[in-house]
């Protein structure tokens, strides 16, 4: 199982959904409304993602949600609204196992802040599969490598090399592409012969943001445990803390990406 906490999800969520590109979520709802079939959210968590794309589609279509983790799932289904209940499936399954059934008359197929943790020949293989059952994608939320502190800092760059080496170990799916995600995505797509509209979904922290970015940079820092000293790392944390009560920005580069396939 992944160890996702349901706790960031649900504080990173307000920041996804700001960063959410508008044009590319209203087009994914437009496209599954004219289709039948089930949206299936692939490493669905808490659910984000069918908070943010369901209000668009009317309210009304039927979902599968689909994840490793129990206790999200379980905290997926706390959260669904009551009237929703009747047509969200909850499916617990290890997406790096053969999932192509699940994609068999699917309306779309959606997944956020998910590829990161994949290796290419995961995309390309579910590109192949999506092509063969002729199902769009949405996908939201893909790091890309680009972290951008208003107020720098001394650690800064070892500190995002150490974040970026520990994205490219396995995390369940093979050597995992990290911030490459959404560029192999974009290509993995184009290869199969969908038409791919892909635009930045960067997050922009402020003071507002200040516990998320705590947690935010926590994670950062626990990566890079092994070449630094952990007085530095507590330094280092302590610094972005209180840049981030001053109001210093962040900028934490993503991707979103919607796939539709030929014909
Ligand atoms: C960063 S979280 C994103 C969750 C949600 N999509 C969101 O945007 O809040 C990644 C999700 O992928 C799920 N996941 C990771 N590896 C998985 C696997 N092998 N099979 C199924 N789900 C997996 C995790 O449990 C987690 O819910």
């Amino acid at each position: 199982m992944s160890g996702f906490e349901a706790d960031w999800l649900t504080l990173r969520e307000p920041a996804d959904r700001r960063a959410r590109n508008p044009i590319l979520l209203e087009a994914a709802a437009a496209y599954a409304l004219e289709k039948i079939g089930p949206i299936v959210d692939l490493g669905c968590g808490t659910g984000s993602t069918f908070r943010a794309l369901d209000p668009l589609t009317a309210n009304g279509r039927s979902w599968i949600f689909v994840d490793d983790d129990p206790r999200l799932l379980d905290r997926a289904l706390e959260a669904l609204p009551a009237t929703a209940n009747e047509r969200v499936t909850l499916q617990r399954a290890d997406l790096a196992q053969p999932t192509e059934t699940l994609f068999a008359g699917a309306a779309l197929v959606t997944a956020s802040a998910l590829f990161d943790l994949v290796s290419s020949a995961y995309i390309v293989e579910l590109a192949q599969a999506l092509r063969r059952e002729n199902v769009g994608l949405y996908t939201a939320l893909t790091v890309d490598g680009r972290v951008e502190w208003e107020k720098p800092h001394a650690l800064d760059e070892i500190i995002v090399e150490a974040f970026a080496r520990d994205q490219k170990t396995d995390k369940g799916f093979g050597e995992g592409l990290g911030g490459d995600a959404a560029a192999v995505l974009d290509d993995a797509f184009r290869a199969e012969g969908f038409s791919i509209r892909s635009s930045t979904s960067d997050w922009l922290l402020g003071a507002d943001d200040a516990e998320l970015q705590d947690a935010f940079h926590k994670g950062f820092a626990q990566t890079a445990r092994a070449r630094l000293d952990a007085e530095d790392l507590e330094e280092w944390l302590a610094f972005r803390a209180s840049a981030a009560r001053e109001g210093a920005m962040v900028r934490v580069g993503h991707r979103d990406c919607l796939a539709f396939p030929p014909g």
